[in-house]
């Protein structure tokens, strides 16, 4: 009697086995994913790095042991308006006491020693707009630290860089503040005169611009990044971009954003066709600004003493609230389609730099009339400050690649 149940039970309880376990692997790595990150960063990072976390996620915390900066002041590829301690920036004890913890893994702190040598007779270069220059001015300043002998360094098409002749190795930044090529138009003269378009800018979306155009083979690591002059203060309705493919106006003209998605996918596909399957890729993504009650030319300001809170994030660049700092995550969501599928690793440093709201230059501008001028800078970072982070995430992705590439 027990033998016949069991035979007639048995098939069925495999079966629901099996069933289970079926469903159970389906659809459990949805719910770890949901459950581990509010934010869908892991699935782009690359295969080869999936030894490596998500450095991405994580929190800040006020750490008064932290190790201080790897330099100050007096570091000579400092840019003016930048060096915060040099300008005398209340706080900088405090901003620089903050640390970026990931939530499941360990952000190691570079050590410029190792990294050098890591990187002996290699290069790294940045391409793209000015926050690719503040990330490339506190790397030098950190890697200065291991060889005293760094030269500045500015040559193909470079706006600045250096050369750190203990270990053969140039770091450098191309400005290419749209990464095509773009150039201004004035109106002509017979041309109506009905509206007060003074002229355009033309740009290329299958032409790369010029300082990045002969560099794919000099280069071993690449971080290339654009957005922050995507916006209609850079280039309002009198001179606006004007798209141009194959030598023409593409027709019919595309606004700002369809432009940027245009750009994009011009670039990358240039990247993957020209840049040698070893070279490393980077795409960072947007660095956030923090106006607070109103654009930068309507008194804009981040005099803030802490970072912002969490649940604070949304409020400020959630596009549905239509704040002034929305752009960034509309511009990152355009970029990682574009490098999905690519050998182009994203580098999401968006998140992270969110929270800083009190790391910026603010009024602390080192000369006396800029803010009247300019308003305060709440787009750039102080240095030392925020960049060191990313330098230490950047190099922490570089070794883990190196070593498993
Ligand atoms: C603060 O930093 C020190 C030095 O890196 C480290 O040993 C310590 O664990 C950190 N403390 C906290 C609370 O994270
Ligand atoms: C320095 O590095 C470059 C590659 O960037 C290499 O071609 C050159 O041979 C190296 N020079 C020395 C002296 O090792
Ligand atoms: C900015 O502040 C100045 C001085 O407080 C004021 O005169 C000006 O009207 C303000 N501008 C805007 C756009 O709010």
């Amino acid at each position: 009697m027990p033998t016949k149940l069991y035979s007639s039970i048995l098939p069925s309880i495999i079966f629901l086995s099996l069933v289970f376990l079926f469903i159970y692997s389906t659809f459990l790595p949805l719910y770890t994913n949901n459950g581990s990150s509010s934010l869908p960063t892991e699935k782009f990072l690359p295969s080869s790095s999936s030894s490596t976390c998500n450095l991405f996620d994580g929190h800040w915390v006020l750490n008064s042991t932290k190790p201080k900066p790897f330099y100050d002041e007096t570091c000579p590829f400092h840019r003016n308006a930048w060096n915060c301690l040099k300008n005398k920036r209340d706080n900088m004890g405090i901003i620089n006491s903050w640390e970026w913890v990931p939530k499941d893994c360990n952000l190691e702190r570079i050590d410029p020693w190792s990294f050098l040598g890591l990187m002996r007779n290699r290069n790294i270069g940045f391409v793209g707009d000015s926050l690719s220059e503040n990330f490339l001015v506190s790397f030098l300043c950190i890697l200065r630290v291991a060889d005293g002998g760094a030269k500045k360094w500015k040559r193909k098409g470079a706006w600045r860089g250096a050369y750190f002749p203990k270990y053969n190795v140039t770091v450098a930044y191309h400005r290419a503040v749209l990464l095509a090529n773009y150039k201004w138009k004035p109106k002509h003269s017979a041309v109506s005169a009905q509206d007060e378009l003074k002229g355009v800018y033309r740009v290329d979306v299958d032409i790369v611009a010029d300082e990045w155009s002969s560099i794919a083979g000099f280069y071993d690591v690449l971080v290339f990044n654009t957005g922050h002059w995507w916006g209609y203060d850079k280039f309002p309705k009198e001179t606006p971009l004007v798209f141009y493919r194959h030598g023409r106006p593409i027709n019919p003209p595309l606004g700002l954003l369809d432009g940027f998605q245009v750009v994009l996918e011009n670039i990358v596909r240039h990247i993957q066709k020209e840049v040698p399957k070893n070279t490393l890729k980077f795409w960072r993504l947007q660095s956030p600004r923090h106006f607070y009650g109103g654009e930068w030319n309507q008194n804009g300001s981040c005099l803030f003493d802490r970072p912002l809170e969490e649940d604070q994030l949304d409020l400020w660049f959630d596009p549905s609230n239509n704040g002034v700092n929305k752009e960034a995550r509309t511009l990152n969501h355009l970029i990682r389609k574009a490098v999905q599928g690519t050998d182009i690793q994203v580098l999401d440093l968006t998140h992270l730099s969110e929270f800083r709201a009190d790391a910026h230059p603010a009024i602390w501008l080192g000369q006396k009339d800029a803010v009247s001028i300019w308003g305060q800078d709440c787009m750039h970072w102080c240095l030392p400050g925020v960049p060191d982070t990313w330098v230490d995430i950047l190099v922490q992705l570089i070794h883990s690649s190196f070593k498993t590439g």
